[in-house]
């Protein structure tokens, strides 16, 4: 099986560029690439509770092995853990060790790793450099590339943070084997999202593809999460801060945020964004921005991926909206929207906002509109 190598490109930004290494045994190389992607005095490893045993322990013996010197720090596992308090506690456990501006971060695990290793690597002595090692679906797809790194608050998700990119993302696909399947799940559900927003192809691909990748194929590991690193990466690159275009990666994210919320996030994320993906695409036909067909389509994905496309019963869609009111995005008392245009392409919405203000009655229907896969229309709620 081939290694892919893709680059994210930022001109706008001092580190420019930097590079995304995705493979069976791509972590193999890292004490040779280290010296030149983040030449550092100590790495300070940083995994969860579940990932550090399984695979952290082995990886800072073979990075000692190759001459570097290794401190490793274990956070808990877990969403619930993504807070200041242990941020607070990860940073003070660095500082006990007396690390200093002469060290790199490596983030070995799936997105809270990623994000927390990541704005500890932002802020430790005003900014170390880090190295991505996701080992997650959704981190390999997703959360490793593109620099944002933060902690979750009382008042919601990923509300205190920092820009914060990689020297470099390695993406071993061998260390997917140990996930269990529901997350394997979850990260399909942001590669359907890549499909989706820029390449009608690949998301025909992906569908031939869901059953080799739960089984394990590697080949089909490593090409999935390269062309949708190479998409995010392209959006990133054009749009590094979120001005503009980088909001389609948003699509589905709305309403999948507020049903995580509603749902006390013990709902995975993919599957509350493959059910926001569905309930956006309706809003958007809705609205006459999106092809008419392709909210079905999208449900015949999730549906072959083994991802829920419709609300569960017991949640309330008057609670999903009121949630989707709080989220960050709205403007104007409206909330803000990243729709399709169609399969394979995003809205550039007006004056390139990439994004629409859309009342809440609209999305009001289209959450009512969600009946079971085959019944056009479905159960409609009385406005
Ligand atoms: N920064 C970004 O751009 C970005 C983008 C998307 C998501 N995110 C963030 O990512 C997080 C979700 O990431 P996630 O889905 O990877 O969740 P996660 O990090 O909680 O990982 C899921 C579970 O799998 C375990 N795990 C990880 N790797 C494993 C492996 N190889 N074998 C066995 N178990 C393993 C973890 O310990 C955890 O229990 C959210 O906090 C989200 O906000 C960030
Ligand atoms: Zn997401």
């Amino acid at each position: 099986v081939s290694t892919h190598e893709v680059w994210v490109d930022l001109s706008a930004s001092r580190e420019r560029r930097y590079p995304v290494r995705v493979g069976p045994d791509a972590l193999m190389s890292l004490a040779r690439d280290l010296p030149r992607w983040a030449p550092a005095h100590t790495y300070a490893l940083i995994s969860d509770r579940t990932v550090m045993p399984r695979h952290g322990e082995k990886l800072a013996g073979e990075l000692r092995g190759g001459g570097h010197r290794v401190e490793t720090f274990t956070i808990p596992s877990g969403e619930e853990h993504k807070t200041r308090a242990e941020w607070a506690r990860l940073t003070d456990a660095m500082l006990a060790r007396e690390l200093g501006r002469d060290t790199a971060v490596l983030a070995l695990g799936g997105g809270v790793v990623g994000d927390m290793a990541g704005f500890a690597a932002a802020t430790f002595m005003r900014g170390l450099p880090v190295v991505q090692l996701p080992t997650t679906l959704l981190a390999m797809v997703d959360a490793s590339v593109g620099g944002k790194t933060g902690v979750d608050t009382a008042a919601g998700k990923n509300l205190v943070g920092a820009f914060h990119p990689p020297r470099a993302v390695v993406a071993d696909t061998r260390l997917l084997d140990s996930l269990p399947e529901d997350q394997l799940r979850s990260g399909l559900a942001e590669a359907i999202k890549h499909g989706l927003i820029a390449d009608a192809d690949y998301l025909e691909w992906t569908e031939t593809a869901f059953p080799r990748i739960i089984a394990g194929d590697d080949e089909a590991r490593s090409a999935l999460v390269a062309r949708s690193v190479e998409i995010k990466a392209g959006v990133v690159s054009r749009d590094e801060r979120e001005g503009g275009e980088r909001k389609i990666l948003n699509f589905g994210h709305t309403v999948g945020h507020a049903v995580e919320a509603v749902t006390g996030y013990s709902m995975l994320h993919g599957c509350a964004v493959g059910i926001g993906m569905v309930v956006e695409a309706e809003v958007g036909e809705r609205l006459g921005v999106t092809e008419p067909g392709v909210t079905r389509r999208i449900r015949e994905v999730l549906a072959g991926a083994g991802l829920p496309h419709t609300l569960p019963a017991d949640v309330d869609p008057e609670r999903v909206l009121a949630a989707a009111r709080s989220d960050k995005k709205s403007r104007q008392g409206l909330v803000e929207y990243a729709l399709l245009r169609r399969v394979g392409s995003a809205d550039p919405g007006e004056d390139g906002r990439w994004s629409r203000p859309v009342p809440e009655s609209l999305v009001r229907e289209a959450l009512g509109a969600l009946g079971p896969l085959g019944s056009p229309g479905g159960a409609r709620i009385a406005p």
